[in-house]
C-alpha cells in the first residue's frame, strides 16, 4: 500500500525549504531589530478560543475548523489562525504586566478550505502582534515592518498595500445595520450563501467571490458615512505617516477582512501574480478582543503573512553548495580518503561523498548538486599522497597537498 498525503497538505523540501529557511532568517532579523519577541504556542487549543472571537458566522468557524472531541469529551480545534492563541498565551503567562507587548510567531495553521494554488489545509503563517497600545504609531510601525519584510523577501514583486478603516465598535454597528438593510432590499440576485449572512454578518457579503454579490456590493453603503470623527482622525494620521515615508497604498473601502474581531485600521498586501489567492499578508486592529478572551481591556493590532504564498513568489536562491564533494576512483584508496575527511572536519569544512568509486559519476553528481569544489582521489593521487582539487565554477584543476586545502578554499570562496 502506498500512502499519499492528506488533501491540502504538502511536504516542504529542496528549493522550497531553502526559501522557507530564508524567510525565517529575514523575519527573525526584522523582529530582532524592532524588538518583537518570539512566542510558540501549541497547535491545538480549546475550540471556544476561536468560535466567538473569529465570528460564529465567519467562513473559518462555519466551515473550516478542524474540530474534534478529545477522549475526555472536551472540544479541541487545530488552530486556524495565530492571533487568538498568542493573546491566550500572553494572558496565561502574565505577559501583559508590561505594555506594550510586542510578539511574533511562525508556525502551521489549519483550515479545511478547497485546496488550490496558494491555498492549503495546513499552511504556515508569520504573525506579528502589538498588544496594549492605541497610539496610531503602533499601526504604522506594524505596516512598515510588513512592508520591510516583504520588500526584503520579494524585492522584484509588484505588491500593493490596501488600506481601510472599519471605524470603532459603535460606527461598525451602525454600518452593519445599514448594510443589512441594503442587502435585504437587494437580495433577489444575491447568492444563497450571502442571503444567509444578511442578518447576522453582512460584512462577510463584501468578501464574497460570487460575481453577482460583487456587483451588488459595489453600490452598498460605505463605512466612511458612519465612522466617528475620532476614528477618521486616527485613519488620517496613519495615512499621513505612511505618505511621509513614501509607502504607497490604495484606499479600499470594501476591505473588511474575513474575521470578526477587527475594528478601525485594516490592511492587506496583495499581488497580481497568484491568481485568486492574491493576499500575501493581512491584518488590522482588534480593540476589544483581548478582554473578550479574559484579559485586560487593552487594544491590539497585528498581521499575518502566508509563508507558502511567499515561497511561490520568491526567486530561486543561488544555492552554491558549500560542502566540498569528494570523488574516489577505487576502494583501495579509502585510507587516503580518510586522511582527507579527518582534515576537512578539523578545519570545519563540510564534505559530501556518494560512496561511488567512479570519478566521472561523482563529478557529474557534484555539478548537479551545484558544488563549488571537488577533491579527486585517483591512482596518482593515492600513490604519491596528494590530492587534486577542481574549482567547479571555472573548471580549473590543481594538484594540492592536504595542508594547503584550507587556504585554497578560503582564497577561492
Ligand atoms: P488571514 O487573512 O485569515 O488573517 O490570514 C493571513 C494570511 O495567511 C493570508 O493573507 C494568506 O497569505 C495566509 N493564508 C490564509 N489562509 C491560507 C490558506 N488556506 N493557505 C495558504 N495561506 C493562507 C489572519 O489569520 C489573522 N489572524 C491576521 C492577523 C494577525 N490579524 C491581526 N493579527
Amino acid at each position: 500500500m502506498k500512502f499519499r498525503p492528506v488533501r491540502g497538505t504538502h511536504d516542504i523540501y529542496g528549493d522550497q525549504i531553502l526559501k522557507y529557511n530564508e524567510i525565517l532568517k529575514v523575519v527573525s532579523h526584522f523582529a530582532n531589530i524592532s524588538h518583537f519577541n518570539e512566542i510558540k504556542t501549541p497547535i491545538f487549543e480549546f475550540s471556544e478560543l476561536f468560535r466567538k472571537p473569529l465570528g460564529e458566522h465567519s467562513e473559518v468557524v462555519l466551515k473550516e475548523m478542524y474540530t474534534f472531541e478529545d477522549r475526555n469529551k472536551e472540544s479541541i480545534t487545530l488552530r486556524p489562525e495565530y492571533t487568538t492563541p498568542m493573546i491566550r498565551a500572553a494572558i496565561t503567562n502574565n505577559l501583559l504586566d508590561k505594555l506594550p507587548l510586542k510578539i511574533f510567531g511562525i508556525g502551521p495553521m489549519f483550515r479545511r478550505e478547497r485546496p488550490q494554488k496558494g491555498r492549503y489545509r495546513q499552511f504556515n503563517q508569520i504573525n506579528f502582534e502589538t498588544l496594549g497600545s492605541e497610539d496610531p504609531y503602533s499601526d504604522v510601525e506594524l505596516i512598515i515592518l510588513a512592508n520591510d519584510i516583504l520588500n526584503k523577501i520579494l524585492p522584484n514583486e509588484n505588491i500593493q498595500l490596501n488600506l481601510n478603516t472599519l471605524g470603532d465598535k459603535n460606527s461598525l454597528l451602525l454600518y452593519k445595520n445599514a448594510l443589512s438593510k441594503y442587502f435585504e432590499d437587494n437580495s433577489q440576485n444575491l447568492s444563497e450563501d450571502s442571503k444567509n449572512k444578511i442578518k447576522n454578518n453582512p460584512l462577510r457579503i463584501l468578501d464574497s467571490k460570487d460575481d453577482n454579490d460583487i456587483k451588488i456590493s459595489k453600490s452598498s453603503p460605505l463605512i466612511y458615512e458612519f465612522i466617528s470623527s475620532e476614528s477618521k482622525a486616527i485613519y488620517d494620521q496613519i495615512k499621513n505617516n505612511l505618505k511621509s515615508l513614501d509607502i504607497k497604498f490604495v484606499e479600499n473601502p470594501y476591505l473588511v477582512r474575513g474575521l470578526d474581531y477587527y475594528c478601525n485600521t485594516v490592511f492587506e498586501f496583495k499581488t497580481s501574480s497568484l491568481g485568486s489567492q492574491d493576499t500575501i499578508l493581512g491584518g488590522g486592529r482588534y480593540d476589544g478582543l483581548i478582554s473578550t478572551l479574559g484579559g485586560p481591556d487593552i487594544p491590539g493590532i497585528g498581521w499575518a503573512a502566508g509563508v507558502e504564498r511567499l515561497i511561490l513568489l520568491m526567486q530561486n536562491i543561488n544555492n552554491l553548495n558549500k560542502s566540498v564533494h569528494i570523488a574516489v576512483a577505487n576502494k583501495n584508496y579509502i585510507p587516503h580518503l580518510l586522511k582527507l575527511t579527518n582534515y576537512l572536519k578539523k578545519i570545519e569544512i563540510s564534505y559530501y561523498w556518494n560512496f561511488k568509486y567512479n570519478i566521472k559519476k561523482s563529478l557529474s553528481n557534484a555539478s548537479q548538486n551545484k558544488a563549488k569544489f571537488v577533491i579527486i582521489i585517483g591512482e596518482n593521487e593515492f600513490n604519491n599522497q596528494y590530492f587534486v582539487i577542481k574549482n567547479m565554477l571555472d573548471g580549473q584543476q590543481k594538484e594540492i597537498n592536504l595542508e594547503d586545502i584550507k587556504d585554497y578554499i578560503n582564497d577561492k570562496s
